[in-house]
């Protein structure tokens, strides 16, 4: 049979490799069909008792939310600088943990990441280009760099597009001084003015007694339809077309 061959070709140790990576993946709702056929696998090639003593021992533990952290931890290496991670963490999620600071925006430590706006970019060593930290898993061993030119590059281009339509007035912005995207292209020292165009003119929607959308100062990063859809599971937000452009909101005929 297929798995008993497959059990030959990789080993059981990778198969139980593969099962723990299963298990890290479920909470962030990863139930693709490669995962599924490695819990196949897992089946299939292990006994009914060790069976009962991994999967059904830590199925009951995770759906009871008592499953054991097992300590995973290993190094890697960011700009020369040593960094501890647990497995399943990111790039970004173990730097941050380090106090090593990786530019970000659209990520946020209760959602999935989506890798949208590209600040958080770093260069792989032997790799090639520039991949997103907050999408990127640590790994044992590897190396990184924050300040490599090719992240820079994408970096700071993803700056200013954001910038390019974000109105310039920021003193008479109620956020001011306390607006993420403000500190951000402060600390990475992005000026707007090379991709300036004319601001964006969407009007304000005020029709929420509690909330007013000012979607000229919206930057798009998808963290509140994220939140609407994987948090609160209401999917009422997403990303709607207008003449101004693409903005959030709530599409046509959802309510
Ligand atoms: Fe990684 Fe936005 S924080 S792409």
């Amino acid at each position: 049979p297929l798995h008993e061959e497959v059990q030959r070709r990789i080993g059981q140790n990778r198969i139980n490799e593969l099962f723990e990576d299963f298990f890290r993946r479920v909470p962030h709702g990863s139930t693709s069909s490669p995962m599924r056929y490695v819990y196949f696998l897992h089946y299939k090639v292990t006994s009914l008792n060790e069976r009962r003593n991994t999967f059904f021992t830590r199925l009951v533990a995770f759906r009871k939310g008592t499953m054991e952290e097992k300590d995973y931890s290993f190094r890697f290496i960011i700009d020369g600088k040593e960094i501890e991670a647990k497995e399943g963490q990111s790039v970004l999620e173990a730097a941050l943990a380090a106090n090593v600071f990786i530019p970000h925006l659209c990520s946020h430590p209760d959602l999935e990441a989506k890798g949208g706006c590209r600040l958080c970019s770093v260069e792989i060593e032997g790799g090639s280009g520039a991949v997103p930290a907050c999408e990127t898993m640590a790994k044992d061993g590897m190396r990184l760099r924050v300040s490599g030119p090719e992240a820079e590059k994408v970096r700071k281009m993803a700056m200013e597009l954001i910038l390019a339509t974000h109105p310039a007035d920021c003193t008479g912005c109620p956020k001011y001084g306390r607006c993420e995207l403000q500190s951000m292209y402060q600390y990475m020292g992005v000026s707007p003015e090379r991709w300036r165009k004319k601001s964006r003119s969407t009007a304000n929607d005020d029709s929420n007694p509690l909330i007013s959308h000012l979607f000229t100062r919206c930057v798009r990063c998808g963290r509140c339809i994220r939140a609407c859809q994987d948090l609160r599971g209401v999917k009422v937000l997403d990303y709607i077309k207008t003449d101004a452009g693409v903005r959030a909101g709530i599409p046509e005929g959802k309510s």
